[in-house]
């Protein structure tokens, strides 16, 4: 079996320094946890950023021990982290894929760095690629890789796919080097989206912008034929169904059912404003004051892991939530209830699957989501199929979880009465809509987007030859 490159931004594994040793630990991210699952099992190398600037000195020691990974590190300066990642990946791309043009920085300095830093993946790309090998690029940060890789690799099989929304005409117009980034993706054989608004958004962009033909979902470039699909990304199931049987797992399923006050509902987001956090903890605050018979009744259990938070509109964000998180607490919390237990770091994957065995709820209402995986890891870790999900509809996964309680996350007022529908739901209800989900998170799981993606590749190259 050929081996594929996996490259991505980020690597699934980020290093971290603490008096002048270096560990390594797991990276968050829908990205790096879903791939990451698949990745381990299949015949493949991954090409990324480590997550911190390394000294030169120590890039030998660090790229031995990810060598034995099957990891490739790629090293960024502080400046190309500052300009490159924060800078266009994360204060242009970022915000203007997911509809937030206002937030969006448009420096020329951002641009130049984001070319040079695809240039930086290409050749460390290039420098472990041997003949028959697939490539298979993954996200925003990596768009004009697919070009510069076709360029350097004529004949190789490239692949893309981007794991965040893909906006509309109007919005990725706002883009001052637009071209230059559908051109960068035009480099491809097969690109790849999580729904098929994102591919639909895709096609007429590159149309409109480029001089390209499409038809159905095949586009035409200088003999060269690209197909653009939906692939809906999936998670380890099984691995979520038995962590809960893990015996670290129960014991902590145990502290959280005698510590928990009352029904628990639970939100798990990496800091993010794409992620409705704050309207979501107004929707908790406007059911307490609508609904006292809840106050000591239900608690909102509400982890925010640390991201991108060097760039100013997170760390805005990281105050405004201490902020009403404390305002709601202050005025609700009883001796003996605090209305929202409210926790700014990561954790483990067995504290989060007793987490979602444990919650009653699990509410996830970003503004937009290319896919959201926190919600089908809910689903796959009630092994007991009761809970309720709540799930916004600009999320991803609502196109294929019908079953969850779809809100819209810009209405507070559903969000609410959402709530008081999920604490109200009869048991059988609950187990009818688990099952289903559950049914679905089963079969289209990661290992199947893996393998759907992979073989799609090899058809794309078939019709490549066919046309020569
Ligand atoms: N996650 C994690 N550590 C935590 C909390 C969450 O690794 O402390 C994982 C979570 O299990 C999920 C991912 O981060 O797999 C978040 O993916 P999602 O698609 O929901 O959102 P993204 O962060 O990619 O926007
Ligand atoms: C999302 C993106 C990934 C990114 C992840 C974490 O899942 O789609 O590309 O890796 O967020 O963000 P970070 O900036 O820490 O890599």
């Amino acid at each position: 079996m050929s081996k594929t490159i996996i490259i991505s931004n980020r690597l699934p594994v980020k290093i971290t320094k603490n008096n002048g040793k270096y560990s390594l630990q797991s990276s968050e991210g829908g990205l790096a946890t879903g791939l990451g699952d698949a990745y381990k099992n299949g015949n493949m190398l991954w090409v990324g950023w480590p997550g911190i600037d390394i000294p030169p000195q120590d890039q030998p020691q660090i790229k031995e021990r990810l060598a034995k990974m099957n990891l490739v590190p790629v090293f960024l300066t502080q400046e190309e982290i500052n300009l490159f990642y924060e800078g266009f990946s994360n204060e242009v791309l970022w915000p203007v894929f997911h509809y937030l043009v206002t937030y969006a920085r448009f420096e020329q300095v951002y641009w130049d760095s984001y070319v040079s830093v695809n240039e930086k993946f290409a050749e460390a790309t290039q420098s472990i690629f041997t003949e028959g090998n697939k490539i298979w690029i993954q996200d925003y940060q990596l768009l004009c890789l697919p070009s510069m890789l076709r360029n350097r690799l004529t004949d190789t099989t490239i692949g893309f796919f981007q794991h965040i929304p893909f906006p509309s005409f109007e919005i990725f117009r706002l883009i001052p080097w637009r071209d230059k980034l559908i051109e960068g993706m035009l480099g491809a054989d097969l690109i790849g989206f999580h729904t098929y608004d994102d591919v639909r958004h895709f096609l007429s962009t590159a149309s409109r912008l480029t001089p390209v033909n499409f038809s159905s979902n095949i586009i035409s470039l200088n003999n060269r034929q690209i197909i653009v699909e939906p692939f809906p990304m999936g998670i380890d199931f099984d691995k979520f169904e038995k962590l809960p049987l893990q015996r670290q797992v129960l014991a902590e399923i145990d502290n959280l059912q005698t510590e928990k006050q009352g029904r628990m509902i639970l939100s798990i987001d990496r800091l993010d404003y794409s992620k409705g956090i704050l309207e979501r903890i107004r929707a908790f605050e406007l059911l307490l004051q609508l609904h006292p018979k809840f106050i000591g009744e239900i608690s909102l259990f509400m982890i925010v892991v640390p991201s991108r938070d060097t760039v100013a509109q997170y760390k805005e964000l990281k105050e405004k939530i201490d902020q009403l998180v404390g305002n709601i607490n202050a005025k609700y919390r009883t001796l003996d209830w605090v209305p929202i237990s409210y926790f700014y770091r990561s954790f483990s994957i067995q504290s989060l699957s007793a987490l979602y065995s444990a919650a009653d709820i699990c509410l996830v209402t970003p503004m937009r989501d290319g896919m959201n995986l926190v919600s089908k890891e809910y689903v796959a870790s009630r092994r007991d199929e009761t809970g309720v999900l709540i799930l916004s509809e600009m999320a991803g996964a609502s196109k294929e979880l019908n079953d969850a309680l779809i809100v819209n996350p810009n209405n507070i007022g559903d969000i609410m009465n959402a709530i008081v529908n999920a604490l109200q739901m009869p048991v059988e209800e609950q187990k009818r809509r688990m099952q289903s989900m559950r049914a679905l998170v089963k079969k289209f799981n990661v290992n199947r987007w893996v393998n759907n993606f992979l073989s799609r590749m090899d058809d794309a190259k078939l019709l490549e030859h066919s046309l020569r």
